[in-house]
């Protein structure tokens, strides 16, 4: 992937200006998108990310900031400029936004209208309708799709004018998680064939996980955390960026059960209850052995769970740690040397 910027964002700020009262949307931002990127940005509802990407193809011009996109500096633009630049910028969003008087063939085919000729047209229909797996719905109108084919038509539309950037606005919220999950595939496979560079917003941190290489976490108009995918997860610096990270592990539950067992509620004065995260070869397995062998110090796994990201496997164990106290420091250390990121769970709920 190389690292040339397809989106530049310079000290970008959005402030709303209502009768009553001001809201300071996006807040002194700046952010860089590489081609090739799919770059998530993750928030909870209201934080600012809409606003946010809407300053990328000037639905919403900022305040105050600088916009450069595929080397244009969007803001010097003239209108007929700006409409030229915008079919460069593709966007889906998670109402679909679907004509419900016309055939799928049609939505689809909208963007292109006098622009293409009638022939022109009908082939490039065909092949963003086969592009998204939707060639035997063609005649079909919009009431006839299901959700996560509505949302084909959308991506099948927004392709239509062959853009380099897709900007996906909370695209998969309105989805169960299977089609979630098949939508986010095919936009994947879309970075792939096409070198589709896809800037996605979503209030799911699972989203982020499953298709982007760098990931911004956004708070109250403000980026307060960002970087590759494996490196915030790994090792997450803020507390918002924590809680959707754990979400998509479902740790608080596992430590809510793990908190009830007997190994837990009969700790010795020895005994450390310890969350490990990992990336890379740290496999547990060798990990654990290693600990008994050389330290005599015994792991009692109570909760296990290995994802791959981004092929690689990205490792959160629950463990408790007996043994000897000065030993179990050892042991500890040891883990640390091994990249493992060991934080103490009931010191953390107390
Ligand atoms: N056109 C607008 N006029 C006034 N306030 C707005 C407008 N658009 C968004 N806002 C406000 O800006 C803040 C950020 O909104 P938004 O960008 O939609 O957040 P998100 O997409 O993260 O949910 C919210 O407080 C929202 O109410
Ligand atoms: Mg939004």
């Amino acid at each position: 992937m190389s690292d040339q910027a397809v989106v530049t964002l310079k000290d970008v700020d959005v402030e709303f200006h209502g009768k009553t009262r001001s809201v300071h949307a996006v807040d002194h931002v700046n952010l860089t998108v590489n081609r090739g990127d799919i770059y998530g940005i993750v928030g909870y509802s209201g934080a600012g990310k809409s606003t946010l990407v809407r300053t990328i193809n000037l639905l919403q011009r900022p305040t105050s900031g600088s916009v450069n996109v595929l080397g244009q500096d969007m803001l010097a633009l003239s209108a007929a400029q700006l409409r030229k630049e915008r079919k460069r910028i593709g966007m889906i969003f998670q109402h679909f936004n679907l004509m419900n008087s016309r055939t799928i063939a049609d939505n689809v085919a909208f963007p292109l209208k006098g622009i293409k000729s009638k022939q022109e047209i009908k082939k490039k229909v065909a092949e963003l309708l086969d592009l998204v797996g939707l060639t035997d719905r063609a005649n079909s109108y919009p009431a006839q799709l299901s959700g996560g084919q509505k949302q084909r038509v959308g991506i099948a539309r927004a392709l239509a004018s062959d853009p380099e950037i897709l900007i996906s606005d909370e695209a998969t919220s309105a989805l169960d998680p299977k089609t979630t999950s098949s939508i986010l595939d095919l936009l994947k496979s879309l970075n792939e064939r096409l070198g589709l560079t896809i800037v996605l917003i979503t209030h799911q941190m699972e989203a982020v996980k499953q298709i982007c290489n760098r990931v911004a976490v956004m708070d109250a108009g403000a980026i307060i955390e960002r970087g590759d995918l494996l490196q915030v997860f790994s090792n997450p610096k803020q507390q918002l960026t924590k809680d959707f990270i754990d979400t998509t592990l479902q740790l608080d539950q596992a430590i809510e059960s793990v908190l009830q067992q007997p190994a837990v509620k009969n700790l010795g004065p020895n005994d450390r209850l310890l969350r490990l995260t990992y990336v890379g070869a740290s496999a547990d397995q060798p990990l654990v052995a290693k600990l008994f062998k050389s330290y005599h110090v015994t792991a009692n796994i109570l909760f296990g769970d290995i994802q791959i990201l981004q092929d690689t496997p990205f490792g959160n164990l629950i463990v408790v740690l007996s043994g000897d106290q000065a030993q179990v420091d050892t042991g500890i250390q040891y883990l640390k040397q091994q990249d493992v990121k060991i934080e103490d769970i009931l010191k953390k709920e107390a």
